[in-house]
């Protein structure tokens, strides 16, 4: 009998309540963490809502997770007790498959996810094979690291996917959890990063954060005066967006990289075709993007902006995201 701590949800859009699970024997090469914090993504609330149609409730989010190994199974090669990790979205891949071997583990088709494929880190301890759970390397800070885990792994994949140049122009759509993080990650790989957001309201927080332009797209005319000008559009939003205008915003060659779980994608082709303009998507990061990832965040001193919760508050931090106000994400800590 081994007892995990968690806050679970028992329905669609339900609250989560305190839940006890017996998570049994640990596998030989799985780890179990003692959760010292974890980062909320809307990708815990569209699983709370079931808007994916693939929630089994009781549900038991968090996949941003920051804490130290507790207990390690009889095959586990390459970490201790006690050693500082990170988990994200993905708790699990076969590692023998034709993706994992070439180091595409997120790819991989039997890959499990931390929070769908068991119970995820809004708990006092969640589990993992040993692969999946990255140590913290020095110079990143623990405290606010946990947002890296899935929302900045998906936003510094697409710049390794795409080989960015650090001459190309990038225009960040939708500044929350992952496009506050892009636009460090932009403006650090050395491009020209444009924040494009709704409105104006979180402009000086954008430029802080590396933003060299801002476009507010409730303002008349403001995407036809960028049309041409990029290399890459990184859509972070889960909306209906105006596809044609983003895709005549792109320069030729560019391409509109969505890695918001927009639910679909309505554009019109002859103008990609003439200016071999492309759209394409990606889920998260592989073990290797991980790593590089955090090495990359070590050395530009890149720090996701949080606002913390105690766990026991996880319901009012689900309020705060549900309204769409964090600043710019929301972190739960034990
Ligand atoms: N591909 C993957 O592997 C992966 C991984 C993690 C997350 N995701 C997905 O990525 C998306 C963003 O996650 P997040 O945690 O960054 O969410 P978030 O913190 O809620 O931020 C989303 C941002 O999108 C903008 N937005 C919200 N509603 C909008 C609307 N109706 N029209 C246009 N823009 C809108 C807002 O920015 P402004 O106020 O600036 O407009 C908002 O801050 C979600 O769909 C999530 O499920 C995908
Ligand atoms: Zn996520
Ligand atoms: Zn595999």
């Amino acid at each position: 009998m081994s007892t995990i701590e968690a806050y679970a949800a028992h329905k669609p859009g339900g609250s989560f309540e305190p839940f006890e699970y017996d998570a049994g024997s640990l596998g030989p090469d799985d780890i179990e963490i003692k959760v010292e914090s974890c980062g909320i993504c809307h990708s815990d609330l569209s699983m709370v809502d079931n808007e994916w149609q693939m929630t089994e409730y009781p549900f038991v989010g968090g996949h941003e997770v920051i804490g130290r190994v507790a207990a390690v199974g009889d095959h586990v090669p390459s970490l201790n007790e006690g050693d500082l990790v990170g988990l994200g979205w993905t708790s699990r891949s076969c590692m023998h498959c034709d993706r994992c071997i070439a180091g595409d583990h997120n790819l991989c088709v039997s890959a499990q996810g931390t929070i769908t494929h068991q119970h995820g880190g809004f708990a006092d301890k969640v589990r993992c094979h040993w692969g999946w759970a990255t140590k913290i390397p020095d110079g990143v800070d623990a405290a606010s690291a946990g947002p890296l885990l899935c929302g900045g792994l998906t936003v510094f994949n697409p710049l390794v996917q795409f080989e960015l140049s650090p001459t190309a122009r990038v225009g960040v759509v939708g500044i929350g959890g992952l496009g506050h993080m892009a636009i460090q990650f932009c403006n650090a790989w050395g491009c020209e990063v444009t924040a494009i957001s709704r409105s104006r309201s979180k402009e000086s927080e954008a430029r802080q954060l590396g933003a060299h332009e801002f476009l507010a797209t409730n303002e008349e005319g403001s995407l036809e005066k960028v049309a041409g000008k990029f290399d890459l559009i990184l859509n972070t939003t889960d909306a209906e967006l105006p596809w044609d205008a983003y895709i005549a915003a792109l320069a030729p060659r560019g391409a509109l990289h969505t890695v918001g779980a927009a639910p679909s994608i309505t554009a019109t082709v002859f103008p990609m075709i003439m200016g071999q303009k492309s759209f394409s998507s990606s889920p998260t990061g592989s073990i290797a993007t991980t790593r590089t990832m955090l090495d990359f965040v070590a050395r530009h001193k890149i720090s996701p902006m949080t606002e913390v919760f105690p766990m026991s508050d996880i319901n009012e931090a689900f309020t705060k995201l549900r309204e769409g106000s964090p600043r710019f994400r929301l972190v739960l800590v034990r």
